[in-house]
């Protein structure tokens, strides 16, 4: 067992942050949290037990990326354009060189270092089409101790013939990767169901993925309403539905353990089909900007009672750091605001910003019961954030608002001096 003493902030369920000043958890030798609350207490009742003191610092549980692309990681920041152009032109090509082994490992390493370097303890991924190139990031998120949700990208048409593959080959190498590695590295690892969107996957491919999420219980990934140039290219190959949403309904692919990133010129109807079947929505600003998709409505989408977490997206997105993503999710909701005067809604806080970061992500991927906050019982992932980085020390704000408004706003590289998955240390900030 351990001690590990600060700062706490505890998402609460019901919303919010609770702050717990002098504050300690508690951690099981098998990675589980068994007290969360004042160090006094932790003191009194766990005797004899090491602690690691941190003083100037906050202890957060770590960051949930709910929607990433890791064979796009070295594009990121790259490229001009929309959605379209910008796949073709960049990402197709580079998810091809993904057939390289030794290319796939070095990328796959270095995508989970960085996430981990940044303070994400659990993400959801989109691999290359390769089943190679994915059993190499399973490999990769298996030795760094990251908690993944992650598939092979399934494309059937319209894209370079290098990375297509038929709709029975797609779903084969699924099944085969989700027997290897569904619930591996005491259930870090899941496998995902990831047909890329409708734009391209066959009928045939999205019904199978139905059928094989139904038979097996497996999660699944997609794209949805993103972009208007996409919007309309759905319609054009879809013309037998009634809208984007309903594709993926008719193919059995709305369950309650699909995500659908973006999500952000839904009718009330596409609501509706969505909030029947349960359906998570990964809100991803940095992309919806960079690729100039459009604007989210975050607090609606809140209001209407969506399970909503973060997704970096990247490339679309040109950071994986989810303080960059959770600034990026307060900022736009003002800018949705700005574009719709006269209709303002409340802007998203830093705070909420933070919530959607941890606990809503964990709430998005239907782990809150393991992961998102402190409650005991729950996985010890968390993150050591150090404030000498972020606060000047005859600071004049000092609420606990005004230090995760300087967290999340800073949204500095090198905040984050630890980062713990499962109880185990995944990654330590070494200073030169
Ligand atoms: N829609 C289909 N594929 C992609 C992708 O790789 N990134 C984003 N942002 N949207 C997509
Ligand atoms: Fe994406």
């Amino acid at each position: 067992m351990r001690i590990y003493s600060g700062f706490l902030v505890h998402p609460l369920d019901k919303g919010g942050l609770e702050y717990i000043p002098d504050g300690a958890l508690v951690v099981s030798d098998m990675g589980q949290i068994v007290f969360k609350g004042t160090r006094a207490d932790a003191l009194r009742d766990y005797t004899d037990i090491p602690e690691e003191q941190y003083d100037n610092a906050v202890i957060l549980p770590g960051l949930v990326d709910t929607h990433v692309h890791l064979p796009q990681y070295e594009a990121a920041a790259i490229g001009t354009g929309e959605l379209l152009d910008w796949l073709n032109t960049y990402i197709f090509p580079l998810e091809a060189r993904f057939a390289d082994e030794e290319y796939a490992h070095i990328q796959s390493q270095r995508f989970f270092h960085d996430a981990m370097r940044l303070g994400t303890t659990t993400m959801s991924v989109y691999c290359s089409s390769h089943r190679r190139a994915t059993e190499i990031a399973f490999e990769s998120a298996f030795h760094a101790g990251l908690r993944v949700c992650m598939g092979k990208t399934m494309m059937d048409y319209s894209a370079p013939e290098n990375i297509l593959s038929s709709a029975e080959q797609n779903i084969n190498d699924s099944i085969a990767l989700a027997k290897a590695w569904n619930g591996a590295g005491k259930g870090r690892l899941q496998y995902t169901l990831t047909p890329r969107f409708a734009g391209s996957c066959s009928r045939e491919l999205l019904r199978k993925t139905g059928e094989v999420a139904r038979i097996e219980g497996l999660r699944i990934q997609t794209h949805l309403s993103e972009n208007p140039s996409e919007l309309r290219y759905i319609a054009e190959l879809f013309p037998e539905h009634t809208s984007y949403t309903d594709v993926y309904f008719a193919y059995g692919l709305l369950t309650e353990k699909t995500i659908m990133a973006h999500s952000i010129y839904l009718s009330s109807q596409e609501k509706s089909l969505l909030k029947a079947h349960h359906c998570a929505i990964a809100h991803c600003p940095c992309s919806n900007r960079f690729l100039q998709s459009g604007v989210m409505a975050l607090r609606q989408m809140l209001n209407d009672g969506f399970r909503i977490g973060l997704g970096s997206d990247v490339a679309g997105g040109s950071s994986l750091s989810m303080l960059n993503e959770a600034k990026e999710a307060a900022e736009s909701s003002k800018t949705w605001n700005i574009v719709h005067r006269g209709q303002e809604m409340p802007a998203i806080n830093a705070e909420e910003a933070l919530w959607l970061a941890t606990l809503g992500g964990a709430q998005a991927l239907g782990l809150e019961d393991v992961i998102g906050n402190f409650n005991a019982g729950k996985e010890a992932d968390f993150i050591v954030c150090d404030m000498d980085e972020i606060m000047p020390h005859n600071s004049s704000f000092v609420l606990p608002e005004n230090m995760i408004s300087r967290l999340v706003y800073g949204a500095h590289p090198h905040v984050v001096s630890k980062t713990v998955v499962q109880g185990k240390e995944v990654y330590k900030r070494h200073r030169a």
